[in-house]
């Protein structure tokens, strides 16, 4: 079984957004199976940095949809995403300087957050995206 399992509950209704959403539960599932398998650093550091970039690319997505549907919530959401890269940035720091376990603690943080970043915002955000009128996006 995979260590972030994706099921229906996680799907936001909105094709593009449980794409990127699919591919973020993908590199995780990635970056733990490289852990368990006691990858090399760099191994693990290319994961995470794929994992990074993906990351920032899927919340600009999220964010022109919130531009382009003048998105009440916009604030509140970007405020989420600030949040996490603030995290993420302090974790790639960690683990450039060395600390391997940091690739665990990320994996950890991620599943988390998506989880939860998912269920509430993103789901919100969907809902208005479809009211608008941009479902087929
Ligand atoms: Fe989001």
């Amino acid at each position: 079984m995979d260590y972030f399992q994706w099921s229906d509950a996680l799907s936001v209704g909105n094709t593009l957004i449980d794409q990127d959403h699919k591919e973020l539960v993908t590199l995780v599932n990635e970056l733990h199976q490289a852990v368990q398998d006691g990858k090399s650093s760099e191994t693990l550091g290319s994961i995470l940095q794929a994992l990074f970039t993906y990351t920032h690319e899927h919340f600009q997505r999220e964010e022109l949809l919130m531009e382009h549907i003048k998105y009440a919530d916009m604030d509140a959401h970007l405020d989420q995403h600030k949040k996490l890269i603030e995290q993420v940035e302090v974790l790639q720091d960690a683990f450039e300087r060395g600390r391997a376990e940091v690739a665990i603690g990320t994996a950890e943080l991620l599943r988390y957050w998506l989880t939860h970043h998912i269920m509430r915002t993103d789901k919100k955000l969907s809902a208005a995206i479809a009211q608008a009128g941009l479902a087929e996006l």
